[in-house]
């Protein structure tokens, strides 16, 4: 296996499988992308979804709204996306202003257009084991593993971060009864005594906690391998603004038996995911639902006889 577990060879083998579905079945995917306000790590963020979208042959409808429209505004515009039948996908970029109610927005989209899992039907199939869409993140940490041969079977994977985004359904999905998971699952939290205790164990461990640098060598086990969620803005030695993930790279990365950059990492393939989940919809739309297990073959056995 790798040292650097590089996300760019698993987001090539994605993006290649949703322009072969595209072409195939001469899709249209179209997606509605929310932002409400400027805050620029979404900026950001959402541009680069954008710029994503445009080279696969998808298109992305993006509406920025002001941070003072009212949460029934928002759910009404989500309502007019939910009913148009071009639009196949729908995401809401988060944060949210504080009078906005995220459960609610979560809930007021169309669950066959919940690009990130996130409506409570989603998110309940995730906890039942039943096929649905896969959430963004949390699929791109199973595809890395995947990509990378990491087994996951009987092994013990330590989740830094409860989110309902990205540590809570990424915890059900590496319970499942499924080879590409079968894991035994600690999830820890701001609030779990002796972290390092926990942390120590970890086979594989998976930070999502959005604390820049937090995990340092004393706190991981030899030969443990990281998977790091966490994007951190930090000032750079030159003054520039750059990124960070939650684990000190550099000082972890000799005690690790491999570990993602960041960026480069995770972050590079869940936006590929989001096209896949876009893809999906529009296949489901038209009753050609894949299952996991067939995109699994799909993306990384490039079997052709699924398609
Ligand atoms: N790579 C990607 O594609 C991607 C996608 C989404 C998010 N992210 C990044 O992943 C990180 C997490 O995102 P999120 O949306 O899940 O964040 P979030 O909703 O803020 O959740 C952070 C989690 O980390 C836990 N936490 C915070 N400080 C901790 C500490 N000192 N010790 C142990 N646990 C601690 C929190 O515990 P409590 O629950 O107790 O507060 C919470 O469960 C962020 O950096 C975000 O930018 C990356």
């Amino acid at each position: 296996m790798e040292k650097v577990l590089s996300g760019k060879p698993v987001a090539q083998l994605i993006n290649r499988t949703c322009i072969n579905l595209i072409t195939r079945y001469e899709l249209k995917p179209q997606m509605v992308l929310i932002q409400v306000g400027n805050d620029p790590a979404s900026t950001y963020y959402v541009q680069s979804i954008i710029n994503s979208g445009g080279k696969l042959g998808c298109l992305t409808q993006l509406k920025i709204l002001s941070d003072k429209i009212s949460e029934n505004e928002l759910l009404a515009i989500i309502d007019e996306a939910n009913h148009n039948p071009d639009v196949n996908g729908i995401m809401v970029q988060k944060p949210f202003p504080k009078h906005i109610k995220e459960s609610k927005v979560n809930s007021a989209v169309n669950p066959e257009k919940d690009l990130d899992a996130l409506h409570p039907l989603n998110l309940g199939k995730i906890m039942l084991e039943e096929e649905g869409f896969l959430p963004c993140t949390p699929a791109a940490v199973l595809f890395c593993m995947f990509y990378y041969g990491i087994e996951t079977q009987g092994k013990h994977i330590v989740i830094l971060g409860r989110s309902s985004v990205v540590g809570k359904p990424l915890a059900n999905i590496l319970l499942w009864k499924r080879t590409f998971a079968n894991a035994t699952v600690t999830i820890c939290h701001s609030k779990t005594n002796n972290l390092a205790e926990f942390t120590t164990q970890a086979d594989i461990l998976i930070t999502a906690m959005g604390k820049a640098n937090f995990v340092t060598p004393d706190m991981i086990k030899e030969n443990t391998i990281i998977l790091d969620v966490g994007i951190n803005d930090i000032i750079l030695s030159n003054g520039e603004t750059g990124y960070t993930g939650d684990v000190n790279y550099n000082l972890c990365y000799n005690k690790a038996l491999a570990i993602t950059p960041v960026p480069g990492g995770i972050g590079r393939i869940t936006t590929s995911v989001l096209y896949l989940n876009l893809v999906n919809a529009c296949l489901k739309s038209r009753n050609l639902y894949k299952s996991i297990d067939e995109y699994i073959k799909l993306i990384f056995m490039d079997n052709n006889e699924i398609y």
